[in-house]
């Protein structure tokens, strides 16, 4: 028996989250990820996937100065950084300099080492920006917890609580997955006990595809689109016919609502900034799961989580081009605790392939 993607098949423990894909719910570590997006902090549950607990006052006011320490780029990053050539995507930038990053402890990973990985993140991207001529490198500012932090390296804007808030909401419901195609790339790199830089890189390279990370890019075009036709639904069968993927739609595990989409629908609810294309993606969003049940029925494809990010992002003014990069700052922190996991109790992965080739004939 062949399970092509190796769909429906279990092939180890967890402790770090449950996905229920029929009724839609999503746990970390034993909280309802919802509760945990809009009751605490990017920081908090972080903590939580790291430590498997919530941390008490010290221990937060530890985890939040690390994050703190770990914000300056090394030099030989930033040469890094200014000698890759100006076409490659951020995702490519990202990539490279984190594979650079001298770990503390190369041989076992470290919780240190995970937030040393998740804190440089923010300065690689604007220093990305910077060396392109697009935005000035901002000053490092130690006032900002993680989120406020990241979107003022990202956009160089304020960062005001009443934007960041559905930010940080959406960096901690994508912050872990169980083991969708990025984290199993992690674990199958710590599985032969490397390190976890090259984990990350391994997750990097998997996050960047369209059918996975790169999918809010996707949904920004579908959502143009859309406000250039004046006929979705025709627009949206023609593109179904052409045998396009709607962006944005559907999911390996997820039979009914994302329950991460339907929290940030709530989020853009609230927030004033979203008019525009919040309407515009409700609309499309009504259209097209109606259109999909119609030329695919029966294969419960709904929105998932990319199709509000991308509504989110949009609303916050952050660049489409840094959607991924925004997806990835969050989920570093799931593929650093599957590694660590991983590693805990480790069996290297190595499934069978059958071959159809020819054989010699004398064999
Ligand atoms: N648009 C149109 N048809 C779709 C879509 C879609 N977005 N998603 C699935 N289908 C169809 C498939 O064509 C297939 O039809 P068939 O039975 O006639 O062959 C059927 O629904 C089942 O789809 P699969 O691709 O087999 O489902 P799978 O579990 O392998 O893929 C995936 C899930 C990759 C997410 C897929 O739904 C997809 O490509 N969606 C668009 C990209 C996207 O939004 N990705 C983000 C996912 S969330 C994340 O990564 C955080």
């Amino acid at each position: 028996m062949i399970y092509k993607g190796l769909k429906g098949v279990t092939c180890t423990e967890t402790t770090l989250s449950m996905i229920d894909g029929e009724r839609g719910k999503l746990i970390y570590a034993g909280y309802d990820a919802r509760d945990l997006s809009m009751n605490h902090s990017f920081e908090e549950v972080a903590y939580l996937l790291w430590y498997g607990t919530l941390p008490n006052e010290s221990e937060l006011q530890w985890i939040e100065e690390k994050f703190k320490t770990h914000r300056n780029l090394p030099h030989y990053m930033k040469n890094i950084i200014e000698n890759l050539p100006k076409e490659l995507g951020i995702l490519d930038v990202l990539r490279t300099s984190i594979s650079s990053v001298h770990l503390n402890s190369p041989e076992i990973p470290t919780v240190e080492d995970a937030i040393r990985l998740t804190a440089i993140i923010p300065a690689i991207i604007a220093y990305r920006l910077h060396s392109l001529g697009t935005k000035k490198f901002p000053t490092i500012r130690q006032d900002l917890n993680h989120v406020a932090y990241y979107y003022y390296m990202a956009t160089g804007i304020d960062p005001k609580p009443e934007l960041t808030h559905a930010l940080e909401t959406y960096m901690i419901l994508t912050m872990e997955h169980g083991l969708n195609a990025s984290t199993f790339s992690a674990r199958v790199t710590a599985s032969s006990e490397s390190d976890l830089a090259s984990s990350m890189t391994s997750a990097i390279g998997t996050m960047k595809g369209p059918l996975h990370g790169g999918a809010p890019t996707g949904v920004i075009e579908l959502l143009n689109d859309a406000s250039h036709s004046n006929n979705i639904k025709s627009m949206i069968r023609e593109k179904m016919e052409r045998g396009e993927k709607l962006m944005g739609f559907g999911h390996r595990v997820y039979k009914t609502l994302d329950p991460r989409a339907e929290a940030l629908k709530e989020i853009l609810q609230q927030n004033p900034k979203a008019d525009q294309w919040f309407s515009l993606a409700l609309e499309l969003e009504d259209i097209a799961i109606q259109t999909l049940e119609e030329l695919k029925p029966g294969r419960n494809l709904y929105t998932n989580v990319e199709y509000y990010a991308a509504a989110v992002m949009k609303a916050l003014n952050i660049d489409s081009s840094l959607f991924t990069a925004t997806f990835t700052a969050s989920r570093i922190v799931g593929w650093s605790a599957h590694v660590m996991e991983q590693r805990s109790n480790n069996t290297i992965f190595r499934p069978n392939a059958e071959y159809i080739g020819p054989v010699p004939t004398t064999f």
